[in-house]
């Protein structure tokens, strides 16, 4: 069945939900009949960051504490007090786009603490001019040699404003506290 804003069959769920509301996001999941005691991952781009930490805090507490094995991916800015961070911040608040949730961006452990914090047993957060060192050297020439890329300095302020953070909780012993990137 396909909607205004949701797809439905089977075997697969596509929802909308306000993610700071727990309560919608709850009846939505359990409406798609989500079996939580299944390994499950949470991927988000730049979403939290617009979600107040309260909010957030809600949010992760409420996955720890429902989804006994769960893994969260989270891709979003970092470093947001320094001088260029706080410029994003100024520009995007110009454009009536405020960041709520940027003091959970200040650094690697504001990033990892909101996990640690709501019940995640243990993660890691690396900023992405770390991530970028670590792809394939050949990978990284033939993308550079593409894109004709000239402006080291500038693609590294930007990756560097950027992080990925995970967390795991894993009471089935999937091994995913040995996920790392090196
Ligand atoms: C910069 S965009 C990121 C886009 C996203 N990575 C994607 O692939 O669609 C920010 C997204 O956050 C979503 N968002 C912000 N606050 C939200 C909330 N409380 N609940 C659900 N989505 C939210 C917006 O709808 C928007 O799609």
């Amino acid at each position: 069945m396909i909607s205004k804003n949701e797809l439905h069959s089977a075997k697969y769920h596509l929802v909308y939900a306000n993610i700071a509301n727990i309560g919608q996001l709850e009846s939505k999941l359990r409406a798609s009949n989500i079996d939580r005691s299944l390994p499950t991952l949470f991927l988000s781009e730049c979403v939290l960051v617009y979600i107040d930490v309260e909010g957030t805090d809600k949010l992760l507490k409420w996955i720890s504490d429902s989804f006994p094995t769960a893994l969260f991916l989270n891709y979003e800015q970092i470093n947001m007090t320094d001088a260029f961070g706080q410029v994003m911040i100024e520009n995007l608040k110009a454009r009536d786009c405020v960041l709520s949730g940027a003091a959970a961006c200040a650094n690697v452990s504001t990033q990892m603490n909101r996990f640690l914090n709501n019940g995640w047993s243990g993660g890691d957060c690396l900023d992405m001019s770390t991530v970028y060192k670590c792809l394939p050297q050949s990978d990284l020439q033939r993308i550079e040699r593409i894109e004709m890329l000239d402006e080291r300095e500038l693609l590294d302020q930007l990756l560097s404003h950027y992080c990925l953070a995970w967390a795991y909780k894993d009471n089935i012993d999937l091994g995913l506290d040995t996920i790392s990137i090196s």
